[in-house]
């Protein structure tokens, strides 16, 4: 399936859910979901580049998954340190821009040295982006950004009563950052998890049933063909969002 170069959606946000029950339908580990979905981030961050989107973010652990059972903590930190590891080349290589958007501050000093090696190490690339949502959580972030503004405008950087939201979001994780234009979720489940809230404000929603471990390029293909059949108004009639391309064929 190939999509035309200007519907590709610039910036793909995904909820990667489903590995647990992926494991548990075959009898295996939770871990073993894990090790897979690991193995899904690879070729999803490659078919993203190649039907053309720009930026890829993808939630991979939520401020609330700490209330996991500590083993299973423990391995999703280790396979996160390992990916990490394993992948920088990769990313040099084939030209990817990495980063993190999350309290990155509160994981293992392990994986927050390999993070800041694979930051620093791709920070010249600009054609694509895979950034990873580690630790986040939209509630924490936007407490954090307040905290932040306060603080500004406490030092006189900012004044209180210019704050617009082109002023505050400078404050959020994603400050320099498009807003998503698809978020896919996988898994069946329909929520998002407090994963972006301010920023997929007007984001298309495509919940897909397929487990992560088993989501590919033609899932992901289908989630963009799914994206292209709707009108995205942003609070303005059918009308006046058709009318420019009218406009422009005359
Ligand atoms: C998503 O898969 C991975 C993380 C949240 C880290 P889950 O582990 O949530 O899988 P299910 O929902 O139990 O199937
Ligand atoms: C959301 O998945 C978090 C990530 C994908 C990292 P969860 O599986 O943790 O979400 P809930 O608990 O089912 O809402
Ligand atoms: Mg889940």
């Amino acid at each position: 399936m190939s999509v035309p170069a200007e519907n590709v959606p610039p910036h793909v946000a995904i909820i990667m859910d489903g590995n647990g029950r992926w494991a548990k339908q075959r009898g295996l580990p939770r871990i073993e979901g894990h090790r897979r979905g690991v193995e899904t981030v690879r070729n999803v961050t490659f078919a993203a580049r190649d039907l053309g989107v720009r930026m890829l973010t993808l939630y991979a652990f939520s401020i609330e998954n700490w209330k996991r059972p500590p083993e299973e903590v423990g391995a999703l930190m280790g396979l996160l340190e390992y990916y990490l590891k394993k992948e920088l080349d990769t990313f040099v290589r084939d030209r990817v821009r990495f980063r993190t958007i999350g309290r990155t501050e509160e994981l293992p000093a392990g994986v927050q040295k390999h993070l800041r090696t694979t930051i620093e190490e791709t920070k010249c690339f600009t054609d694509y982006t895979l950034v990873l949502a580690l630790n986040y959580g939209s509630r924490a972030e936007i407490v954090d950004a307040a905290r932040a503004y306060a603080a500004a405008v406490a030092a006189g950087k900012e004044k209180l009563n210019d704050g617009s939201w082109s002023t505050f979001s400078r404050y959020l994780y994603t400050a320099d950052m498009p807003d998503p234009d698809l978020v896919i979720r996988t898994s069946g489940e329909k929520r998002i998890s407090n994963f972006l809230s301010l920023q997929a404000a007007y984001a298309e929603f495509v919940f897909t049933p397929v487990l992560w471990p088993d989501f590919g390029k033609d899932d992901l293909s289908a989630a963009i063909a799914d994206y292209n059949r709707r009108e995205r108004r942003f609070g303005q009639t059918s009308e006046q969002v058709v009318a420019p391309a009218k406009a422009h064929r005359k």
